[in-house]
């Protein structure tokens, strides 16, 4: 059997806004079950990359294939993208407030089903069960039956990230989860996001270095729509020319 060592390609990838190129011939790649941090200054493309991997954005130009079968996630819409492996965490929390945990992460194991399939679904025993371990892995088995609006902003976030991941997405696209959390809770959502990453892809967007130090995983540094630089945190740091667009003001 052959071995996949890329899950994601994306190659020469441009897009432009009004004419001005937010995305500018950029190319790399991701592993099937790798961690990944992008970083790099405000403007540089971080979300609009993710924009383009889910279907948001049309590129102008270039090529994101996926999976073994290297199929065009360009020829797929956003729903297509989703079937077929791509999870994506928006800044937000969007749980449903009135309903508890334990129901979030059930509701999230049906969507990505057909209309058939949502229609006639019944909680197996293995449904339940694993809505019980991804409450585990998210650190919230001690809360499955609060309702989702009590909890912290930080515990709302790992709930999204359960719900994520309640779809068995190969790839899990994160924009900045560190975003308004205590210490505490960014050292939880780090411990959290290395756990997934052992059974998926996981590529994390975050300005926070400490964040990102604890990730201890491969860097991808963007700057104008562009990889500047790659490798692991400490070489990037020391890397001149990130340190003049990104670290050095
Ligand atoms: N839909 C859009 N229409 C017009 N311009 C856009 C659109 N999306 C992004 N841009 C522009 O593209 C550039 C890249 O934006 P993007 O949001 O990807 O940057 P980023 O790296 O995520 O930055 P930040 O760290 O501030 O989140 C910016 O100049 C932005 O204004
Ligand atoms: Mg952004």
């Amino acid at each position: 059997m052959s071995q996949m060592n890329t899950l994601l390609e994306v190659s020469g990838v441009s897009v432009s806004f009004d004419g001005f190129r937010a995305i500018n011939n950029l190319s790399f790649q991701i592993g099937p079950s790798e961690l990944r941090a992008v970083i790099g200054p405000n403007g540089a493309g971080k979300t609009t990359f993710m924009d383009i991997v889910t279907g948001k954005t049309r590129p102008d130009e270039g090529r994101v294939l996926w999976g073994e079968k290297s199929i065009s996630l360009l020829a797929l819409n956003e729903a297509q993208i989703a079937q077929a492996g791509v999870g994506r965490k928006f800044q937000k929390p969007t749980v449903f407030e009135e309903q508890s945990v334990r129901e979030n992460l059930m509701m999230a194991r049906r969507a990505p089903r057909s209309w058939w399939a949502v229609l006639t679904f019944r909680a197996s025993a293995q449904d339940r069960t694993r809505v019980e371990e991804l409450a585990q892995e998210v650190g919230l088995q001690e809360h499955l039956d609060r309702v989702a609006g009590e909890l912290s902003h930080g515990q709302k976030q790992w709930l999204e990230i359960g719900m994520l991941l309640a779809q068995e997405p190969r790839l899990l696209l994160v924009d900045e989860p560190a975003a308004g959390m205590t210490p505490q809770e960014r050292e939880h959502t780090t411990d959290l996001l290395v756990e997934a990453a052992k059974t998926r892809a996981v590529v994390v967007v975050e300005h926070d270095m400490e964040f990102v130090r604890r990730l201890n995983c491969k860097v991808t540094v963007l700057h104008e729509g562009s990889v500047l630089a790659e490798g692991g945190l400490d070489h990037v740091t020391a890397n001149p020319d990130v340190i003049d667009v990104y670290l050095g003001r």
